[in-house]
């Protein structure tokens, strides 16, 4: 289906998949569909994937209750904090560093075996089979529920697929929980550790005040922090990595670019000096 939607894409840059299904594929609609201040409101689809859980903020589709999630994560999203956590932002590793200050150490044990309940749990495969399986019938729209009930029923390799998703959910659960009891833990006692993660900004608001999300909101919001901001960028990053292998010319250019930006005996390049390099951002 992905195979004949792109090949088709290469001739007509619009098409329609359903009645009231569009797909676009010109660079310019993204502003034009996600920019700020867009008129498109988010598809009724996105409220099926909270799984019938509490909606976090990329599936929340009320515009009100979308922008208080946005307003409560403004500041951990704003790009002077960003920058502090750039150097990490590869992996899954990166994204619970940044999030929920959790060092997993996926990168140095080279596994992404995590414990729950004295079970191992796959991180990736967890997160990769729940949404694999969502993804193939997804834009069944309000079938969605009766065809995951049917698809647990009937077919035992389904219905593990559904399982290792739901242990994913319980990874994130465990690991907003440790997070969260920490964080209690430091307001009770007063002692505050320096963390530039981005858990304080649910927990309270800009003034100090407590938000008072109920856990549901909480694990929520944590699963699309784990789950978009792993993936995505580890494709990106892939993809970049691909292209410049095929093109070693355009690799020695930016190779060059960025070595000029080192300081003398630097092992990492400050971002003060890498952010703005023409050919790095292009
Ligand atoms: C190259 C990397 C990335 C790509 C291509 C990407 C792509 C996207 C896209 C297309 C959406 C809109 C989805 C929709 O509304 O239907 C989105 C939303 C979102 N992404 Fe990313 N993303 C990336 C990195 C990240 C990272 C690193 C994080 C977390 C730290 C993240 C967190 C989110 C969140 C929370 C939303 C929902 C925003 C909202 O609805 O207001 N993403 N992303």
């Amino acid at each position: 289906m992905e195979e004949q939607l792109h090949a088709l894409h290469k001739t007509y840059p619009i098409l329609r998949l359903a009645p009231y299904t569009l797909s676009f594929a010109d660079i310019r609609t993204i502003k034009d569909i996600y920019g700020h201040g867009s008129p498109c409101p988010k598809d009724d689809v996105d409220a099926l994937t909270a799984g019938g859980g509490h909606p976090h903020m990329l599936n929340v589709v009320n515009r009100e209750e979308h922008a208080r999630k946005r307003r409560m994560l403004s500041n951990a999203f704003a790009a002077r904090n960003l920058q502090l956590f750039w150097s990490n932002l590869f992996t899954v590793d990166a994204i619970a560093d940044i999030a929920l200050s959790k060092r997993l150490g996926f990168l140095d044990s080279g596994s992404n075996d995590i414990i729950m309940d004295g079970q191992v749990i796959n991180f990736l495969d967890s997160l990769h089979r729940g949404n694999r399986v969502s993804s193939r019938i997804i834009g069944a729209g309000g079938w969605f529920y009766f065809l995951r009930g049917l698809s647990m029923m009937f077919s035992p390799y389904l219905r593990s697929q559904w399982g290792h998703g739901g242990k994913f959910g319980g990874v994130v659960r465990m690991l907003a929980g440790e997070r969260l009891e920490e964080q209690l833990q430091e307001q009770e006692t007063q002692e505050t550790k320096k963390r530039s993660d981005f858990f304080p900004c649910l927990i309270d608001d800009r003034n100090g005040d407590p938000r008072g999300l109920e856990r549901v909101e909480i694990d929520a919001e944590t699963s699309i922090l784990l789950d978009s901001g792993a993936d995505t960028t580890a494709t990106a990053l892939t993809n970049v990595i691909y292209y410049l292998i095929k093109n070693p010319q355009s690799q020695k250019k930016l190779r060059n670019e960025v070595s000029n930006a080192f300081s003398e005996n630097g092992i990492v390049a400050s971002y003060a000096k890498v952010k703005n390099l023409p050919y790095l951002k292009a």
